[in-house]
């Protein structure tokens, strides 16, 4: 793996609400590469942030691709819409879809990218089956629902065995981590695989998010 690849999706679930448009520029400064954005329903977490209007909102104020993390059940009901609002990447959670197949090919067939979420209490089988159809899989680092939660440890091994499955299945996903990942976090889940990081406290709690996102690729690269 080359440091090339590294992906810096700050989410905008730790974003001061008050001051959007500056702090995305921020981030954009400081070289990330997506914005993260957490939909949650208050029924498959518990929890509610955004939908559609700020997907639209975020679309017009950056030209940063926008990975729509749906915490939802029944994700196929937004999937439309979302997609009309801008999103890039839509990724949902296995735990809420049992109609995997067909719920990722609708998402391509809308022409955005393809990612399945695992939280920390589901196995790797959940993917098996779609690897070599997704664009992302996400490994949850947390319990998925609220920002600022510590990282589990044992998501590491987690991490291996996903990259594990997506390279003897051949396939071109990537591997995207989110929850707690900061500068003591960041580096050993790119050594056990993940290429692609969400990180919200990290970037928009620290006193300058652009140097926070240059901070967190290079401890990838000192490891690369
Ligand atoms: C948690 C969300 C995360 C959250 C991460 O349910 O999916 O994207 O914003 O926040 P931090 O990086 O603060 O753990
Ligand atoms: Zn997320």
């Amino acid at each position: 793996m080359s440091a090339h690849s590294v992906r810096i999706a700050p989410s905008l679930l730790a974003v001061d609400f008050a001051r959007l448009a500056d702090q995305i520029a921020m981030i954009e400064a400081g070289g990330a590469d997506w914005l993260h954005i957490d939909v949650m329903d208050g029924c498959f977490v518990p929890n509610l942030t955004f939908g559609a209007k700020v997907i639209e909102t975020c679309r017009r104020v950056s030209t940063l691709p926008l990975d729509v993390h749906l915490m939802v059940v029944e994700p196929e009901k937004y999937l439309e819409s979302f997609a009309k609002a801008g999103a890039s990447v839509l990724t949902i959670h296995a735990e809420a879809a049992p109609h995997l197949h067909r719920q990722v090919g609708y998402i391509r067939d809308l022409g955005c990218q393809a990612g399945v979420a695992l939280n920390p209490g589901t196995s790797l089988e959940g993917i098996r089956e779609v690897a070599a159809d997704l664009d992302l899989v996400l490994v949850m680092t947390v319990n998925p629902g609220f920002g600022g939660q510590a990282f589990i440890a044992a998501s590491l091994d987690k991490i291996r065995r996903t990259r594990a499955l997506l390279d003897a299945a051949g396939s071109r996903a990537l591997l995207e981590v989110d929850g707690g990942i900061a500068r003591d976090t960041i580096a050993e889940c790119w050594r056990a695989g993940a290429d692609t990081f969400v990180a919200g406290n990290a970037v928009f709690g620290a006193a300058d998010p652009a140097a926070e996102v240059r901070a967190l690729r290079a401890r990838c690269a000192e490891t690369a």
